[in-house]
């Protein structure tokens, strides 16, 4: 191809796989396959080869990663990048909003209440459209140019869709899960582990290779628009539309909110989804919304007064290690604990962390006796943080994990390229009850009442060897049980039967596969529809799939051939499980734009199946009655949600009306 031919066809390229690009990372919409983008980009990405003068500034290729620097360059931020002020209570939000009224002469005013992700601050520089320099936050007034590792962020447009210039700031961030991978790849490397997702990132803007920045499972969400040309803007919420014209992401959970109620509900919402989002928040930020405003009551020296950050509360306190002992996961993982002195934190009683393995135990230098810090954040497992290492007394012992399974006794092994210590004896007792917990979990079959303990009791019992003996459990063969009550037995044989009819992700997630998490477990299940086809796909067809590498690939070939695995699918099949996926396309979002609340108890749902139902069909449920609330739908014994949605004139439906509303 000769030259201007090439310069045509690259432009056209460019073209096209910013348009796909934009389709696939910021709607979330793919138009084309990723077979067909790989092939867009293989081009582009050879007739730059041959032409490297016909690269330009903004070209996809630079999403791999271009040549590695030998440092950063400085960047002066014309405007500085300011840091928020934080509340931590409602107190703290109600005197904020008062100052707001008083400053601006005003009893109500329109507020945005956004996530506040735990991510970096970056400000990208857009010149004629076209990203041109992108910086960290520095010290607010000076960053560094990392330019080149942003341009692999996929999400991050090297080209918007108005040729106008820009500076847009927001966040970048690594999603849970690309985090949790990356981990697992470091680990086997013998890498040391980051310690959350928010460092990872940073680490990750920080390589001097971009290539390797590449490689980083970076994201970005977009939140703020300083100087620009184009479209003007008079508030907060014109700036995200505007930023999401311009094909910027931004976070959907973002508000408009009107009064502190409204905010109050916002963070309380915000928090019940906390646990559940697939990227790490530390609080939300409330900005208020008209420009006006915020120019009337101005900034401080560090930070807007127009904008708080609302924290959740993630709390630091300290207590001392009484012991150290190990506990045996489903898939073998021997894990050490610290079993602590109880420390009240964030309103629950710690009595445990995890120390994870012995690597994290050398590095920490957790000592038996020693006194640590300990941090908890919303609903996750309290972290050791470090060892207060100037109290020691001299009478605190060093902790060296068993070489024997505490469980079965047999011989513990590291396996070469992980971290865990694993027993791999598949009788192993710890092992089973293990799964047996896994499989009932909330996020799993969600059978509720089979716990611990009584997950424990059923296999020391003999009644259950395997998952697959559950549907086998009978009233009469319950009763033989300890503290099992009739009612008890009842309600466990109840939740057993309902869990049934799950769909298909909950049962693969449920098995307990290594690797396979609620996201895989879901891709699954929509690209093959029945647990056959899982188990018979070949590596090839499962490795093809996105996200899926070979690790995955493997652990499920090996888990679907083992003999036990063939015995318990026999069982679940013999008993009714469903093993089918109702195809995505089927459902439809019939209840897209209602929010719903669930209160009360449900007869023929869990709470936790009326609440997927609801989502899949397009639906919201929310916590908190409020007047944003369409639905409130009511159980048995439902309490004071009834009575303030009554209070409010909201729609108050019972369990079979939701029924009809789900099928209608
Ligand atoms: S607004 C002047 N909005 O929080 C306005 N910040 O503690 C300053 N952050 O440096 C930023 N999500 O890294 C804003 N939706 C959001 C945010 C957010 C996360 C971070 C940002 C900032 C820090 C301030």
């Amino acid at each position: 191809m000769d030259k201007e031919t090439a310069r045509q066809r690259l432009e056209v390229l460019r073209e096209q796989i910013t348009e796909h690009n934009y389709h696939y990372h910021v709607l979330d919409a793919p138009r084309i396959s990723d077979k067909q983008f790989d092939q867009l980009m293989k081009e582009l990405m050879d007739l730059e080869t041959i032409y490297p003068d016909l690269v330009t500034s903004d070209s996809p290729s630079r999403r791999v990663g271009s040549n590695p620097l030998t440092a950063f360059a400085e960047v002066q931020h014309a405007v500085p990048m300011l840091s928020l002020d934080n509340a931590f209570s409602e107190d703290d939000i109600s005197a904020y909003y008062q100052r707001l009224q008083k400053s601006l002469g005003l009893e109500e005013f329109a507020l945005v209440g956004e996530p506040k992700i735990d991510g970096l601050a970056v400000s990208l520089y857009y010149e004629d459209g076209r990203f041109v320099r992108g910086a960290t936050r520095g010290d607010g007034t000076q960053g560094e140019d990392i330019t080149d590792n942003l341009c692999t962020i996929w999400s991050l447009p090297l080209r918007l869709r108005e040729k106008i210039r820009a500076e847009v700031r927001g966040e970048v961030f690594m999603p849970r899960d690309g985090f949790e991978r990356l981990n697992i790849v470091r680990g086997q490397e013998g890498l040391t582990l980051f310690a959350n997702p928010r460092n990872a990132a940073a680490g990750s803007l920080r390589q001097l290779d971009p290539a390797i920045a590449a490689k980083r499972p970076l994201d970005f969400f977009a939140y703020s628009l300083v100087n620009f040309t184009g479209e003007g803007a008079e508030s907060q919420w014109e700036i995200l539309a505007n930023l999401k014209k311009l094909g910027f992401k931004v976070n959907k959970l973002v508000s408009l909110l009107n009064g502190l109620n409204d905010v109050l509900h916002y963070h309380q919402h915000i928090s019940d989804l906390r646990s559940r989002l697939p990227y790490e928040i530390d609080g939300v930020v409330f900005k208020v919304n008209e420009l006006a405003y915020q120019e009337k009551v101005g900034f401080t020296s560090r930070a807007p007064r127009w904008a708080i950050a609302y924290k959740f509360t993630a709390e630091e306190g300290i207590t001392r290690i009484k012991d150290i002992t190990v506990n045996v996961g489903r898939t073998g993982a021997i894990t050490p604990l610290a079993e602590l002195e109880p420390l009240l934190l964030s309103g629950s009683v710690i009595k445990r962390a995890s120390l994870h393995n012995e690597d994290i135990i050398r590095e920490k230098d957790v000592m038996i006796g020693d006194k640590v810090v300990i941090h908890k954040a919303g609903e996750v497992i309290p972290e050791i943080i470090r060892v207060l290492r100037e109290e020691r007394s001299g009478s605190e012992r060093p902790f060296t994990m068993p070489e024997r399974c505490p469980s079965c006794h047999k011989d513990v092994k590291r396996i070469p390229g992980e971290a865990a210590l694993r027993c791999l004896n598949p009788a192993c007792p710890a092992q089973a009850v293990e799964r047996i917990i896994h499989f009932a979990s909330r996020r799993g079959m969600d059978i509720s009442g089979l716990g611990e303990a009584l997950a424990a009791q059923l296999y020391q019992s003999g009644l259950v060897n395997d998952v697959g003996d559950l549907y086998a459990l009978t009233a009469a063969k319950l009763a033989g049980l300890e503290r099992m009550g009739e009612k008890s037995a009842a309600n466990l044989l109840d939740a057993l039967g309902r869990s049934k009819t799950n769909p298909l992700h909950r049962l693969l997630y449920a098995m307990g596969i290594r690797f396979v998490g609620e996201r895989t477990a879901r891709l699954l299940a929509a690209h093959f529809g029945s647990l056959w086809r899982v188990a018979a796909a070949s590596y090839y067809e499962l490795t093809v799939l996105k996200d899926m590498g070979p690790q995955i690939a493997f652990s499920l070939q090996n888990f679907f051939q083992r003999e036990e695995t063939g015995i318990i699918i026999e069982k679940l099949k013999a008993s009714g499980v469903n093993f089918q996926e109702e195809r995505a396309e089927e459902i439809q979002s019939t209840l897209a734009g209602n929010s719903f609340v669930l209160t009360g108890t449900l007869q023929r749902f869990s709470r936790e199946q009326a609440r997927e139902a609801i989502e899949q069909r397009g639906g919201k449920v929310l916590s908190s009655i409020s007047k944003n609330v369409d639905y409130l739908i009511a159980g048995e014994k439902a309490g004071s949600k009834l009575l303030k949605a009554q209070e409010l004139g909201i729609n108050v439906l019972g369990e079979e009306d939701l029924e009809k509303l789900l099928n209608g």
